[in-house]
C-alpha cells in the first residue's frame, strides 16, 4: 500500500486528534507509523479480510460459555482461524472444552491451541493489570494519598474506569491489528460487566482527553514550584510513558468494536420472565453503546414434545416467554437451543449444541446489521438517530459535556462522540417516537466543539 494512502487513512486521523505539545505530536506520528506501517507491509502488500469478532453477553449462567465455546468449535471446524477468549473473571472456558489447565502451567492467561484451527485464552487479568497498568497505579495511589492535591485533579481520577476490561480490550485490538485470527470470539462476564466492558472504549477516550488535558497543564504550571515547595508526588516520566503505551495499544479498539461489518454481539438467554427482562435491559444498553446485536440464543427450551406431568408448567412458561422474546426482538434473528441430554462439556456436545443453534447458518456470518445509530440529513438539517427499544422519555436524560453528547439512562451514560458532520453543531429538541431517539440538530454553528 502507499505511503500516502497509509498517511492520509491512518496516520492524519490519529494525530489530528492530539492536542498536545509538538513533541508528543512527533512520539505519536513515529509510534503510529511503525505500528501501522509494520502491520501494513507485513503482508507484502496485500490486506487480508478483517477479522470477525462475535461477543457473547447476558444473565448470569443461562449458557454464554457454552454458545460461545460451539461457536468458536464450529468456527474452528469450517478452516477459520479462530480464538475464543474468556474475560469473565470466573473463567470456565476450560471446563467447557473439558480442557485440564494446571494452575501453574506456564501458558496460563496466554492463548493456548486446543484443537485444528482453534485457540483459547483465559485471560489472566490481574497479571495483565500489573503488566499495563502498574505504573499508572503506583502514580495514582501515591497522588491520592497525597494531601493538598488539586481537589478536582483527585476527583477526576478517582473515577478511572474499570481496568479489568481495559486489559480484555488490550488483546482484542492486539488480535485485531495483527490479524492472528480470522474469528475472536469473546465470552463475556454477566451483563452488568460485560456492558461496562463496551462502554469502556468511550469512557477511556473521554479520560483520557480529559485527564491527559487537565494534568498536563496542571504540570505545566506546578511542576517548577511543587519541585520546591511540596512533597506531592510528581508523576514520573515513566508514568506518561506507560499512559501513553497503553493509549496507542488501545488506539482505534472503538472504531473496531462500532464497526458492523466486523463486530456483533450474540445475548444469550433463557425462556424465562426474569432472564428475558434482563436480556431486554441488556440489548437497549448495546443499543446505546452503539452495537449491533445479530442474534438472539434462547437456550434450555424444554422439547416441545416432551410429555412430562412435573415439567408441564415449565413447558408453558417457556412457551409464553418465548413469544414475548419473539415479539420484542423482532427483527433481531432468534436461534433456539433445547436443553440437551447432559451439560454441554466436550467437543461431542459443543459441537452439538452449535449444530443445533446454527442449523444452515454460518455462525462466523453477520446475522444482522442494521446499526442503531443513524444520521440523517434534511434540507441541511442534521438529525441524529438512536434505536433505543423499551424505555420512556422521562427516562432519558441528555446533556452537552465538553463538546459531547451526553446521553443517561438509569445509571448509564454514553459520551457520544459525535460524527464530523454534528461536531460544530448545536444539538436542539429531542424526540422519542417509536423506540428511536432522535436529536435534531440546528445548521448554526455554536460554541459547540
Ligand atoms: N442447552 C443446554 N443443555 C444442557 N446444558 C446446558 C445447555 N446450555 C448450557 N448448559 C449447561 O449449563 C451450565 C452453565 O452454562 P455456562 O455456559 O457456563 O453459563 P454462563 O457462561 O452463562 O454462566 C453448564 O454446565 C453448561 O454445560
Ligand atoms: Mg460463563
Amino acid at each position: 500500500m502507499d505511503r500516502n494512502l497509509i498517511f492520509r487513512r491512518v496516520l492524519l486521523p490519529q494525530i489530528r486528534n492530539i492536542e498536545e505539545p509538538e513533541e508528543w505530536q512527533h512520539f505519536y506520528y513515529t509510534q503510529v507509523l511503525y505500528y501501522y506501517g509494520y502491520n501494513m507491509y507485513r503482508e507484502d502488500g496485500v490486506e487480508t479480510n478483517k477479522p470477525r469478532i462475535i461477543i457473547f453477553s447476558g444473565k448470569g449462567g443461562v449458557g454464554k460459555t457454552t454458545a460461545a465455546a460451539a461457536t468458536a468449535l464450529c468456527c474452528a471446524r469450517q478452516g477459520l482461524k479462530t480464538i475464543v477468549i474468556s474475560v469473565d473473571i470466573a473463567h470456565s472456558l476450560a471446563d467447557a472444552f473439558q480442557r485440564e489447565i494446571d494452575l501453574h502451567d506456564r501458558n496460563r492467561g496466554k492463548s493456548v491451541r486446543i484443537a485444528d484451527n482453534l485457540w483459547m485464552q483465559e485471560v489472566d487479568i490481574q497479571e495483565e493489570l500489573e503488566k499495563h497498568w502498574g505504573e499508572v497505579s503506583k502514580y495514582l495511589a501515591a497522588l491520592l494519598g497525597a494531601s493538598g492535591m488539586a481537589d478536582t485533579l483527585a476527583e477526576e481520577l478517582a473515577i478511572i474506569p474499570g481496568m479489568e476490561d481495559v486489559v480484555s480490550l488490550l488483546y482484542i485490538n492486539q488480535y485485531y491489528r495483527e490479524k492472528t485470527f480470522d474469528v475472536i470470539v469473546v465470552d463475556c462476564a454477566p451483563t452488568g460487566e460485560s456492558l461496562r466492558f463496551v462502554s469502556m472504549p468511550s469512557t477511556l477516550e473521554w479520560y483520557i482527553k480529559k485527564v491527559f488535558k487537565l494534568e498536563r497543564n496542571l504540570m505545566r504550571v506546578t511542576r517548577p514550584i511543587a519541585k520546591k515547595l511540596t512533597d506531592i508526588p510528581l508523576p514520573e516520566d515513566s508514568y506518561f510513558a506507560a499512559l501513553q503505551d497503553l493509549f496507542l495499544k488501545l488506539d482505534g479498539v472503538d472504531d473496531v468494536l462500532l464497526d458492523r461489518d466486523i463486530t456483533s454481539v450474540r445475548l444469550v438467554t433463557n425462556a424465562e420472565k426474569m432472564v428475558v427482562r434482563e436480556t431486554q435491559r441488556a440489548f437497549m444498553y448495546f443499543c446505546l453503546y452503539g452495537l449491533v446485536v445479530d442474534a438472539i440464543i434462547v437456550n434450555r427450551l424444554f422439547p416441545r414434545d416432551l410429555q412430562d406431568d412435573y415439567f408441564k408448567d415449565w413447558i408453558s412458561t417457556q412457551q409464553r416467554s418465548l413469544e414475548e422474546i419473539n415479539r420484542i426482538f423482532d427483527p433481531i434473528p432468534l436461534r433456539k437451543v433445547p436443553m440437551l441430554q447432559d451439560e454441554v462439556v466436550g467437543t461431542d456436545m459443543l459441537l452439538k449444541m452449535g449444530q443445533i443453534m446454527y442449523e444452515n447458518l454460518d455462525p462466523a456470518a453477520l446475522l444482522y446489521r442494521e446499526s442503531p445509530y443513524s444520521v440523517e440529513q434534511n434540507n441541511g438539517n442534521y438529525a441524529l438517530k438512536i434505536k433505543l427499544p423499551f424505555i420512556t422519555k422521562d427516562y432519558v436524560d441528555l446533556m452537552t459535556e465538553d463538546g459531547n453528547l451526553v446521553v443517561r439512562i438509569g445509571s448509564f451514560k454514553r459520551h457520544v462522540f459525535l460524527p464530523r458532520v454534528l461536531s460544530g453543531r448545536k444539538p436542539g429538541r429531542a424526540s422519542l417516537e417509536d423506540n428511536v431517539l432522535t436529536i435534531s440538530f440546528s445548521q448554526e454553528q455554536g460554541d459547540y466543539e
